[in-house]
């Protein structure tokens, strides 16, 4: 086989594979702006960002350093020279705020695309990325919690923004009895509704506009699983999630900030407490770090199973 002088010495297989690669590994946007920026400020260049939409039409969603806004419209660039579907460029300009858990983005460069169909595992989410919450960084997490639910079950989604956490748990277990998915913000809901819509799960999901507080009182005793997916407060409405279980209990799948040194120590014990109100016993099923915060603090998940 031809083969250029470098490329002596090795197998045509491996040259195969490494051509290949070279191929297929996408160019990171480091790298485009390698001789654009000033060489100390490109270890600031964000090794990761959401990207959030379709192959057709998505929008990236950066958190700069301000050492690099005098040149936040090269990185935008570099974003869409190795990403070719993205039309958008956004740079989070605030922290998640409020209630709804909403971010300011400003618009760096591109058109002026707010609203995207998200593709995930065979399912998509539309949504508006200024007016709700949305994580692309999730959907391992949503499948981890999809692939407990079993036939028949009735299942309780708390804080369900646009619906992810329902469409996933619908998609990967059809055979589910029922989901409840109670969200508060209203363009949140909106799209919640069209997103059952859209995946075609209307028979198994009922949305529900309005606050879990107020709300989850109509499903007490009819649960066999509780997602509480609402790291800044559910730990306020545990009492909700364990009365929503059936008498003879189920799951409860708790999200928290914690900190590095001790993960998850708290978060099981502010399900057991409110779990022995009821006369339950908690068991700790689950625990994972789903995403980092802040320095030293993360996301974390624990799946507690709660029986008599
Ligand atoms: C962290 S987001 C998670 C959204 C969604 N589960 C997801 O994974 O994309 C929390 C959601 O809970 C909603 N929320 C906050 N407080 C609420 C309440 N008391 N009742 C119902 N929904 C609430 C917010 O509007 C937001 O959409």
């Amino acid at each position: 086989m031809f083969a250029p002088k470098y490329f002596s010495g090795i197998e045509p297989k491996n040259i195969f594979c490494l051509l290949l690669f070279v191929l297929v590994v996408p160019m990171h946007i480091r790298d485009v702006l390698r001789g654009k920026i000033p060489e100390d400020l490109l270890r600031l260049v964000p090794s990761s960002f959401d990207i959030i939409g379709s192959r057709e039409k998505a929008v990236a969603i950066v958190e700069l350093d301000d050492a690099l806004l005098p040149y936040k419209e090269l990185v935008a660039d570099a974003i869409f020279e190795v990403h070719k579907n993205v039309r958008a460029v956004y740079r989070k300009a605030s922290e998640r705020k409020g209630e709804y858990r909403v971010r300011e983005l400003e618009l760096i460069k591109g058109e002026n695309v707010t609203e995207v169909i998200h593709m995930e595992h065979g399912y998509k989410i539309k949504l508006d990325v200024t007016k709700v919450y949305f994580s692309p960084r999730e959907a391992t997490e949503r499948q981890r919690i999809a692939s407990q639910v079993k036939p028949g079950e009735t299942v309780m989604v708390m804080f369900a923004g646009v619906g992810p956490f329902a469409i996933a748990i619908a998609k990967k277990q059809p055979a589910v009895g029922r989901i409840i998915a109670i969200e508060i913000n209203p363009d949140a809901y909106r799209y919640m509704v069209e997103n059952i819509k859209i995946n075609k799960v209307e028979h198994l999901v009922y949305p529900v506009l309005g606050d879990v507080k107020i709300e989850a009182p109509r499903f007490f005793n009819q649960c066999d699983r509780v997602v509480m997916p609402l790291p800044k407060g559910a730990y306020l409405f545990l009492d909700e999630a364990v009365n929503c279980l059936k008498e003879t209990g189920g799951w409860i799948h708790f999200y928290h900030w914690s900190r590095e040194e001790d993960l998850f120590t708290e978060a099981f014990r502010l399900v057991s407490e409110a779990a022995r109100k009821r006369g339950f016993t908690a068991e700790l099923r689950g625990a994972r770090k789903v995403s980092p915060y802040a320095p030293r603090i993360y996301k974390v998940a624990v799946d507690v199973l709660l029986t008599k």
